[in-house]
């Protein structure tokens, strides 16, 4: 990290902010990590929907059985599919028996270059931007460690400007989606798994290769819907300590929904936001569906 890939000249800025909120050093050790044909990684930009593919990452390994998938987890869903990011991870990722499963919000660059050589397997999920930064201001006001915004309106800014955890979005779906033909990769976008839950679910069991009956694809969808999820204390981070979640505040689960951006975004707001997206956006062929 001493020497950042000029692609991040702009938001490294970023970068630090996330690195010294959740990533010290560790970072360095991940660039040159042995990867396994059988590895996993889900990749998210925060708010783009993590929580929900580390529950279906587990489910998907236990064929659909809640209570499998529940005991490898003890504290939160992150328990057993962690961020690869994350102090201690790459020692424990190391050690660990495959299959070997992670989620990471880190860019392309940041990543195992054994992932550009085909080894394992990337699901990028990807979710219309506008609904990420209504989701994430409302993250900011439970996640204690991180900044509570002044208004919407500050943290419209914050987030246009990549000033928040992770960075810009624009250079994280570039990084990823620049790449997709370097890696094994799996482009999925949070608004396709909305809409229909069991084919995102059959489509990633193909991608990774597991195979499920048709009653195992049906548990999984059932384990992984906003509904059930909701109710689950560990995939709202019902235990973690108050200095991390207010829970005063709201709920880690919201609302799961497409265009909530309509309730929140000025006409102002959102005529900024496509002229900006257009711009960033021009090479990434990316669509998004941006309402139901
Ligand atoms: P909202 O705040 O819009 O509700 P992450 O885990 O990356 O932080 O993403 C959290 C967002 O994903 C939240 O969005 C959360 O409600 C949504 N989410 C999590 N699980 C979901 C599910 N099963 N179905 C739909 N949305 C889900």
């Amino acid at each position: 990290l001493n020497n950042p890939p000029v692609h991040f000249k702009c938001p490294l800025k970023l970068f630090f902010l996330y690195i010294e909120v959740h990533v010290p050093h560790e970072v360095d050790q991940i660039k040159d990590l042995e990867i396994r044909d059988s590895d996993v990684f889900a990749v998210t930009f925060p708010k783009s929907g993590t929580i929900w593919m580390q529950q279906i990452l587990l489910l998907l390994e236990s064929k659909g059985d809640l209570r499998s998938a529940n005991m490898r987890t003890i504290y939160t869903s992150s328990d057993a599919v962690g961020w690869i990011e994350l102090k201690g991870q790459p020692e424990r990722f190391t050690r660990e028996e495959s299959p070997r499963m992670r989620v990471t919000h880190l860019p392309f660059e940041l990543m195992p270059t054994a992932l550009t050589q085909r080894k394992g397997k990337v699901i990028y999920v990807a979710r219309n931007p506008k609904d990420i930064l209504v989701s994430f201001y409302y993250f900011h006001k439970i996640a204690k460690f991180l900044e509570t915004p002044k208004s919407f309106d500050d943290f419209f800014d914050k987030f246009m400007n990549g000033e928040v955890l992770g960075g810009s979005w624009f250079e994280h779906i570039k990084s990823w989606y620049l790449h997709k033909d370097e890696v094994n990769m799996l482009f999925i976008t949070y608004e396709e798994m909305i809409m229909d839950l069991t084919s995102a679910v059959k489509k990633m069991a193909d991608f990774l290769s597991i195979e499920l009956t048709e009653d195992e694809v049906q548990q999984v969808v059932k384990h992984s819907t906003f509904k059930n999820m909701k109710e689950m204390s560990k995939a709202n981070y019902k235990r973690a300590h108050p200095n991390l979640i207010d829970h005063k505040e709201g709920t880690f689960m919201r609302k799961g929904t497409i265009g909530d951006w309509k309730n929140h975004f000025t006409v102002t707001q959102n005529e900024r936001f496509d002229k900006v997206f257009e711009r960033e956006m021009k090479d990434v062929p990316a669509s998004f569906i941006w309402d139901i």
